[in-house]
């Protein structure tokens, strides 16, 4: 079989080169387009650095219509993995047109030149932020979509819009119909083993790992606990943590189920990528400091606003039709966390 080229919009993010690893090492030719709005090129140097193999970048956005024409007239694309975006939830409360036009614009666009370059199979970074409150924790892919920030709903239009392109196939009777895959992520931590790649937020990061991480380095002072009087088995909240590389091994076997007799006739699905099992921030705590052996310094908190006491995935239907569950525990993603931060103590810069 030839070479496939993956081409991965957001490949120098945090997800993004971990996918490259994973495409490369694969044996997959990767195509990355980024505008380097919240990552630096260092990032794809470490990729190659890595798997010993090159990759194309081009610094565009997704949003440049002409331009993304022009890469897809010249590369060989048979697949796009689609992680360019902005992810910040408060960000995207102060700022919602950025978000519609980076998030929802941008995937227009990126739909219009694929369907135009007649490329149409896609795998989509979803979250599971598309989820409406519930009285469940362990969330279905069935389960009724009612995000509640500018963020959630402009991954909800997303799919909503991939979802009618795929309903219109149908209707045309397209001899080439889109297969899509919409993987619903829930809270992604880690970094690969090599310490070599990572997250590496601008600023103070929003997000529990990369916050405690940096109060174990002691860039931070202290982290803040929100709310320690949620119903759950410590007070604290919790969440189905992810390590990343598990987390883009699921894309690339998405890819292998979209090639295969299940999608034949296309289609456009979702899938839950999570552990299926939840922990507590207190449990992030203990286990950042038995494994470090570095004292997190906390304190109590209010609540912080939109913060659901406790959600983790039901990944059956990704372990079925993906032939995908993770692998690493909370260990493992403590330990590579921990080794990408003591050797990147400023990121990238
Ligand atoms: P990231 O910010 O590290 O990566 C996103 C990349 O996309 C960056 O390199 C950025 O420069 C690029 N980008 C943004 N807008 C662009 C545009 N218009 N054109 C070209 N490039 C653009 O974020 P990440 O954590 O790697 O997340 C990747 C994707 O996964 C995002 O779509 C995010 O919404 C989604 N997601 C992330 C999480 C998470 O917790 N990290 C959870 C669920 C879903
Ligand atoms: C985890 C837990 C906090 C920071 C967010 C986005 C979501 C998705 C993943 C993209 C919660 C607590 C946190 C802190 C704390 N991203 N916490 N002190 O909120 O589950 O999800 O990232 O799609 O859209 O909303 O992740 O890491 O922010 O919080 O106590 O300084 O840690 O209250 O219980 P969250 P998180």
């Amino acid at each position: 079989m030839d070479t496939q080229t993956v081409l991965v919009t957001g490949g120098a993010g945090y997800i993004g080169s971990h996918a490259c690893v994973e495409l490369l090492q694969s044996g997959y030719r990767v195509v990355v387009v980024d505008n380097l709005s919240n990552s630096k090129p260092e990032s794809l140097s470490r990729v190659e650095q890595i798997t010993g193999k090159s990759l194309s970048f081009y610094q565009d956005d997704i949003r440049d219509k002409k331009t993304l024409a022009e890469i897809f007239a010249k590369e060989p694309v048979t697949t796009v993995m689609h992680f360019a975006g902005l992810k910040a939830v408060g960000e995207s409360c102060e700022q919602p047109l950025n978000y519609y036009h980076n998030n929802v614009y941008g995937t227009m666009v990126l739909a219009e030149v694929m369907n135009e370059a007649n490329v149409k199979q896609l795998v989509f970074s979803s979250s599971a932020t598309v989820y409406g409150e519930s009285t469940a924790v362990q969330y279905s892919e069935n389960f009724p979509l009612g995000p509640i920030n500018p963020y959630g709903r402009s991954k909800a239009m997303i799919e909503d819009i991939l979802r009618d392109l795929s309903t219109a196939d149908n209707i045309i009777q397209t001899k080439s119909p889109w297969k899509i895959a919409l993987l619903r992520y829930f809270n992604p931590i880690g970094a690969h083993e090599s310490g070599l790649i990572g997250e590496d937020p601008n600023g103070i990061p929003n997000n529990l790992m990369p916050y405690v991480s940096q109060v174990a380095i002691g860039k931070l002072a202290q982290l803040s606990v929100f709310g320690d009087d949620y119903p759950t088995r410590d007070g604290t909240g919790v969440r189905d943590y992810i390590h990343v590389v598990d987390l883009v091994k699921g894309h690339t076997k998405a890819i292998a189920a979209l090639e295969s007799e299940k999608f034949k006739s296309g289609g456009c699905k979702a899938y839950n990528l999570g552990a299926g099992r939840g922990y507590s921030v207190f449990e992030i705590i203990e286990t950042f400091e038995r494994v470090t052996g570095r004292k997190v310094n906390y304190k109590i908190a209010p609540r912080r606003a939109g913060d659901l006491a406790e959600c983790f995935a039901n990944p059956e239907l990704a372990l079925k039709e993906l032939d995908w569950k993770v692998e690493k525990n909370l260990d493992d993603m403590v330990t590579d966390a921990w080794n990408w931060q003591t050797k990147n103590p400023q990121g990238y810069a």
